[in-house]
Order: structure tokens, then C-alpha cells, then sequence
């Protein structure tokens, strides 16, 4: 099998075999050495060169050949801030990888690969926020600043591991979901978002269980990012939140498993499949791949 590698945004291979040519011998993993034009480098996170075989950030030294875009269409910034300011003089395509010495390039995952804390519905780090399961009298527990210390190591550690820029964190204010019971969710909030605020991640993932008050509260001190799940509700009332400046971005789950056309239907107005709760937790395809799409 000939293997190739392009970005749409490139509009041309980058690296390829170039069979019609001169065919290079297969290595399983790699499409080959990048064509001619392209000359692509891995760099470390401070934008240092990596010896090879070393993984690193997939980048192509400017200038791109004749034949690759030159820019988004329509939108000459967003090309600049996403492909030409992650490393002076390069090209970022975003994939993370190594070239070995033969020079041949292998590509292994994304660099904007990321980890989401769960500080969420009962999970481990709402366990420490919770008056009613943290009994804890050393200083993870207690006062609120103590209450809220296991979270924000958390998300420092990770950041300092993976980068700001990788690490988002998801939490659930007054979700008594896996028996959490919360009493000073207006106080307790407001202290832990604006501890998480210096460390500029990601972003926050808010699961909203309704109270509007706070999300304004929360919307306000959060300096990145903000993504809302307002759970079961429509879109109508996700969408509602970005329009009225409260999110940035909602998120969407049961919905999501039970149309896997859904951004079509709801682009074409479409009804959408009712979900089957009893096939939620496990089993095997029904109600994991057999939804159906909406008829044409
Ligand atoms: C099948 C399924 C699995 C879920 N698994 C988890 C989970 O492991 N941890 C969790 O905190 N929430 C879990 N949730 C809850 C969702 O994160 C979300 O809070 C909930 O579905 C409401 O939002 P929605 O209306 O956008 O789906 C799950 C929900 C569903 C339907």
C-alpha cells in the first residue's frame, strides 16, 4: 500500500512516495520522505531541532513550496495565528512525530492533543470540594481555600506536565450526582475558578445544572475558554447560552450518541432520535453504533 500525507490546508502532499518517479522501499508507519519543496523539521516544545527518531512538534520551514495555500480562505489572520506563530519561521501542521535517519517521516498523534481533569459529578477532586465527603482536618480539608487545594495541584501538576494550552478542567457545581451534597456553592466556586484562573488552561468545562446566577459568576472571573453542558436540554437552550454571552462553547453528550448525523440535523432542522437510557451503560452495539441516520 502507498501511504501519503497532506493537510487540507496544504492543499498538496507533504510527504509521499513517489512511485511514478522513483519508488522508495516501504517502511510500515511512514509514507515516505517529505517531496521536494518540502522541507520539514521536528522541534522540541521550545522550538529546538530534535535528533532523530526523537518525537517532537511536525513543522516545515518556511518558505512553503510553490503549489502549497498561502492562507485560509477568507481569513488571512487565522492562518497566521494558527499555522505561522507556534515557531518562528515555520510552518506548525500540528502533528506531533518523528523523522529517522534515513529521513524518512513518521507521524504519531497531535500536538493539540489534550487532558481534561475531572472535577466533575462526584468524581474524586468534587470529593475534596464537598462539605459532606470530605471530612478531612489537615489542609485538603475544612475551609474552602483547603477544599479547594487537591483541585488546583491537579490542574497546576498537569499543566506543568503537558502545557497549559493541553489541560482543560470540568466541573459540576451543585450536581449531587454520586451523592455529593454541596452547601456553599456560591462561595466555594467563585474561590476555586479564580485560583484556576492564573493558570491560563485550556479552557473550563462547566457541567450547569441550572443555576444561572453562578454560571454568570463563574463566566465573569474565568480569564480562557468557557464550555457549558447544560445537560438535558435542547440545542436551542445550549445555543441560547453562547448567544446571551455565557459560554463560548456548548457541549453536547447523549444527543451526540443517539444521531451520528447530528450537526446535520440540526443544520437541516431535522427531528432527532429519542435516546434509549436502558442501553446507556455497557453492552454491546445497540445503542452504541446502530442509531440510524435521518432519511434522506
Ligand atoms: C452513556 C453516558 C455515559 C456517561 N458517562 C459519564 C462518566 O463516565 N462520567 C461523568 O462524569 N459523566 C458521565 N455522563 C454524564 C455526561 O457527562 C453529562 O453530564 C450528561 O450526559 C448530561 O449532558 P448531555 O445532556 O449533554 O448529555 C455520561 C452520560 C451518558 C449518557
Amino acid at each position: 500500500m502507498v501511504d501519503h500525507r497532506w493537510q487540507t490546508e496544504t492543499g498538496w502532499p507533504i510527504v509521499a512516495n513517489p512511485v511514478g518517479i522513483e519508488a522508495a522501499p516501504l517502511k510500515p508507519g511512514s509514507p515516505t520522505r517529505p517531496l521536494p519543496g518540502w522541507d520539514v523539521r521536528v522541534l522540541d516544545p521550545s522550538g529546538e531541532p530534535v535528533p532523530a527518531g526523537v518525537d517532537g512538534a511536525i513543522v516545515v520551514k518556511l518558505p512553503l513550496p510553490p503549489g502549497a495555500l498561502p492562507t485560509l480562505w477568507n481569513d488571512d489572520d487565522g492562518f497566521v495565528a494558527s499555522y505561522l506563530s507556534a515557531f518562528d519561521g515555520y510552518y506548525l501542521t500540528g502533528d506531533s512525530g518523528h523523522i529517522d535517519d534515513d529521513g524518512y517521516v513518521f507521524v504519531m498523534g497531535r500536538t493539540d492533543d489534550g487532558v481534561e481533569i475531572h472535577g466533575a459529578n462526584g468524581y474524586l477532586p468534587h470529593q475534596f470540594l464537598a462539605t459532606n465527603t470530605n471530612h478531612r482536618t489537615d489542609r485538603y480539608g475544612g475551609s474552602i481555600e483547603n477544599r479547594i487545594r487537591f483541585a488546583v495541584e491537579i490542574a497546576t501538576a498537569v499543566a506543568d506536565e503537558i502545557g497549559a494550552a493541553h489541560t482543560g478542567i470540568r466541573i459540576s457545581p451543585g450536581n449531587p450526582f454520586n451523592d455529593i451534597a454541596e452547601t456553599d456553592t456560591h462561595e466555594l466556586y467563585p474561590a476555586l475558578v479564580s485560583a484556576l484562573a492564573p493558570l491560563d488552561l485550556a479552557y473550563l468545562h462547566i457541567g450547569h445544572g441550572g443555576d444561572d446566577e453562578l454560571l454568570r459568576t463563574l463566566r465573569g472571573i474565568w480569564p480562557t475558554a468557557l464550555i457549558v453542558n447544560r445537560g438535558f436540554t435542547d440545542i436551542a437552550t445550549r445555543v441560547k447560552d453562547i448567544d446571551d454571552g455565557l459560554a463560548d462553547i456548548v457541549s453536547v453528550g447523549v444527543m451526540a450518541l443517539a444521531n451520528p448525523d447530528l450537526v446535520e440535523r440540526v443544520r437541516t432542522g431535522a427531528p432527532l432520535n429519542d435516546p434509549d437510557p436502558a442501553t446507556f451503560y455497557g453492552g454491546g452495539e445497540a445503542g452504541y453504533t446502530d442509531y440510524p441516520t435521518h432519511a434522506a
